[in-house]
């Protein structure tokens, strides 16, 4: 294994949901250690941005428009993938989180698309990767998962129940692959100020509790940069899975956090609630 520059040298990596937040820092991770990495998500113009903005860090990157929840748009960017040579990491990163509320007035359409692209496009990308994996005997599968994937969260039902629903099929996937060299890994990677959390929809009567938020991410909050040096660790390891919030991990960044002045009102992250009204 080499270090730093050339560790990933001659690799290609795939991160889903890489135009922005997690998903841009991944990419960039991984490429600014020499892997040749492929971007995607559902905005043509987000994705070229965010390939100009690797390429001007001197990263190999390319990238396709890619929705998750469509599988023929999946398939085309392990295609692409595989027009560099090779595919030897897949990060299922794309994500989404729901309109903030009770489950009896969530609105369907909107539990639908959190399902789609959590939880059908993690299938997705695992189905597409793993016959490639399976066939050269390695590879390394990333599933991200979140807030909820260990019990259940009041008001996010639908994040939170998607995300336990991706560890527990991981967990399945490992099982499964056990012995092949693919190697399948989960990634929990706590608080990342994204707009995942500073841009959300809350029904009607349920905004305020979203004001705790801004405190909580300023205690525990970490920038994508910060939250995406895990990954590495977990491709160049058999760690079957990260996990960022441990009990030591929350007071040592509390206490830096708070000294650093995260907390003060001016250093909140910005949060852009929109409401609906409520679905009976
Ligand atoms: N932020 C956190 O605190 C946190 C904590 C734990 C886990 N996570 C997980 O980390 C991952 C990344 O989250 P983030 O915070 O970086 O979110 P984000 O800033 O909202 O970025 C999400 C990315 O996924 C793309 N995307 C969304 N739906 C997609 C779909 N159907 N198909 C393809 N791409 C799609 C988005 O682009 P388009 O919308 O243009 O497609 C964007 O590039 C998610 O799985 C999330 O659950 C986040």
């Amino acid at each position: 294994m080499g270090t730093g520059q050339d560790l990933l040298a001659g690799r290609v990596a795939v991160v889903t949901g890489s135009s922005r937040g997690l998903g841009f820092a991944m990419a960039g991770l991984l490429g600014r250690h020499g892997a040749s990495v492929v971007l995607a998500s559902r905005s043509d113009a987000d994705v070229a941005a965010a390939v100009q903005r690797l390429r001007a860090d001197g990263v190999e990157a390319s990238g396709l428009r890619c929705d998750m929840g469509e599988l023929a748009d999946v398939e085309a960017l392990r295609e692409e993938a595989l027009a560099h040579g090779m595919l030897d990491i897949w990060v299922n990163n794309a994500g989404a989180s729901g309109v903030f509320g009770p489950t009896a007035s969530t609105p369907v359409e909107d539990f639908a698309r959190v399902v789609r692209t959590n939880i059908l496009g993690t299938f997705h990308g695992s189905r597409v990767a793993l016959p490639v994996f399976l066939g050269q005997g390695h590879g390394d599968l990333v599933n991200v998962y979140g807030q909820g994937d260990r019990g259940p969260v009041a008001l996010q039902n639908a994040y939170a129940s998607s995300k336990r629903w991706v560890r527990q099929f991981t967990e399945t996937l490992r099982a499964e692959t056990k012995g092949t060299g693919v190697r399948v890994h989960g990634m929990n990677p706590g608080l990342v100020i994204t707009d995942l959390l500073g841009r959300v929809t809350s029904q009607r009567g349920y905004q305020q509790r979203l004001g705790g938020l801004q405190v909580v991410v300023g205690l525990w909050g970490q920038t994508p940069d910060v939250a995406a040096e895990p990954l590495l660790r977990l491709i160049t390891s058999d760690a079957p899975e990260f996990r960022d919030l441990t009990a030591a991990t929350l007071v040592g960044r509390g206490i830096r956090n708070v000294l650093a002045g995260r907390l003060r009102r001016r250093n909140r992250m910005p949060m852009n609630v929109t409401v609906l009204d409520a679905h009976p």
